[in-house]
């Protein structure tokens, strides 16, 4: 682990192009072909969990765009990933979304494979012209590797390792031991809007007062600091080398964190009590629990069972760390619990994607109660939520998430419009513009 992890670095400056971005990225055929064949074939892709394959021969299958990707726990241990298609005649090997198996046998002519790959059996095997495909037929595989928890995949053999691919990511996620955190809420959801207007809203803050704080044209943005602080002029914004952004807002404790007297809320009030703070202390003064919280945590984080504490920077105990990840991923990671927002696209509809608002907390902020979502939904034998799929049309997909999820739909209705344009950008926008050209390096060639 890097040494300066506790200290909030910068990453690199970077530049961007200025490119016209215009609203065929979100609804041509072709332009989503081109996407796929050039970018999400060739990057790394969050999509399972490791907590959901325990067991050799647990597996879990996951859609992207066109390709189903089947990832199987190994007798070693690690998670081989593999397309979840038959070698004999194309057939899907497995239906639903996950199981546990000896063997994976596919339901048209009944070849099975081992968990590793290998094909175990073939009915007729002395039939075959070209030998007997058993021990000689494997399964397609797919570069994967774990990490924070998460079964990676990528579908370009000649691919850069995880590592690599990550940047900085890697060593600010493995100081927060993420990979011990539990899943304790997970709604999807299809939406009708290409995947890019996911991943642009999660891009950038500058929406958050307008759809999620009732700003007007009048509202002082500086003033409308609600549990998170979102004024351009006090967040620091990071792209790496890599192409992944991040975002730190300060946790704001402002408007909606006290009540007309000036009394602290909750859920700040609980937080502060169980840090051993007066919440009568900070009266009129909510924006001092920052400080007050980043020193009680520091001092008696350990001791309570919160063990990555000395591993994270200050900022941390208290900030939202907001990182968008190339492709698909957006995350908030708190100190004690992360927001997890994917987006992927549809298998042929260039204005549909399924959508992934889900959460989840470390053991010890469960055990505090900061984390009371698990109350409220079903979970699974490995302690992780079920993975509800809901209809967004009749059921919240989440609290806050429900805001952006409307505009997700009318900003692809206006899309379609010949009236647009292309984006009129402002520089806290910038995170977009950079994924965007960052596609078009794919795309053309220069990544
Ligand atoms: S297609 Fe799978 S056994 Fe024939
Ligand atoms: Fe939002």
């Amino acid at each position: 682990m890097a040494d300066n992890i506790r200290v909030l670095n910068r990453y690199p400056e970077q530049t961007t192009r200025g490119s016209l971005l215009q609203g065929n990225r979100y609804t041509s055929r072709e332009f989503a072909s081109l996407e796929w064949e050039n970018m999400w074939t060739r990057v790394w892709l969050i999509l399972g969990r490791e907590a959901e394959i325990p067991n050799p021969g647990d597996w879990q299958m996951e859609p992207v765009g066109p390709e189903e990707i089947l990832m199987v726990r190994q007798t070693d241990g690690t998670v081989k990933a593999f397309y979840n298609v038959c070698q004999h005649r194309g057939n899907p090997l497995v239906e639903g979304n996950s199981g546990s198996v000896k063997r994976f046998v596919c339901k048209y002519h009944s070849w099975a494979y081992m968990p590793d790959g290998e094909l175990n059996f073939a009915p007729d095997r002395e039939d075959f012209p070209e030998g007997n495909p058993c021990g000689k037929v494997r399964l397609a595989e797919v570069a994967c590797e774990t990490f924070a928890g998460f079964v990676w995949v990528n579908m370009d053999p000649n691919c850069q390792s995880l590592r690599s691919f990550l940047g900085p990511i890697w060593d600010e996620w493995q100081a927060r031991h993420i990979d011990t955190w539990r899943r304790t809420m997970a709604r999807s959801a299809w939406l009708p809007c290409n995947w890019k207007v996911v991943l642009d809203n999660f891009n950038e803050s500058y929406h958050v007062p307008t759809v999620h704080q009732g700003a007007t044209t009048e509202t002082n943005r500086q003033e409308i600091r609600g549990h998170i602080n979102t004024y351009f002029k006090e967040t620091q914004f990071d792209l790496s080398n890599e192409g992944h952004n991040r975002m730190v807002m300060q946790g704001g404790f402002g408007v909606g964190s006290t009540d007309k007297e000036g009394n602290v809320l909750e859920p700040l009030k609980s937080e502060l009590r169980f840090w051993n703070l007066d919440p009568d202390d900070f009266r009129n003064n909510p924006a001092a629990t920052r400080e007050a919280l980043q020193s009680a945590k520091r001092k008696l984080g350990v001791e309570r069972g919160f063990s990555h504490y000395p591993n994270i920077p200050d900022e941390q105990f208290t900030d939202a760390f907001h990182y968008t990840l190339l492709p698909n991923f957006a995350v908030t990671v708190w100190s004690d619990s992360f927001h997890f927002l994917r987006a992927r696209p549809d298998r042929d509809n260039p204005e549909r994607c399924l959508f992934d608002n889900w959460w989840y907390s470390s053991p010890a902020s469960i055990e505090a109660g900061f984390d009371r979502r698990l109350e409220h939904t079903d979970v699974q034998e490995n302690g992780e939520a079920v993975v509800e799929m809901i209809d967004p049309t009749t059921r919240s997909i989440g609290p806050g998430i429900d805001d952006d999820v409307r505009v997700f739909v009318t900003q692809q209705r206006g899309f379609r419009s010949r009236g647009f344009k292309g984006v009129y950008l402002s520089k806290q926008e910038e995170r977009i513009r950079r994924y965007h050209e960052l596609i078009d390096d794919y795309i053309e060639g220069r990544r």
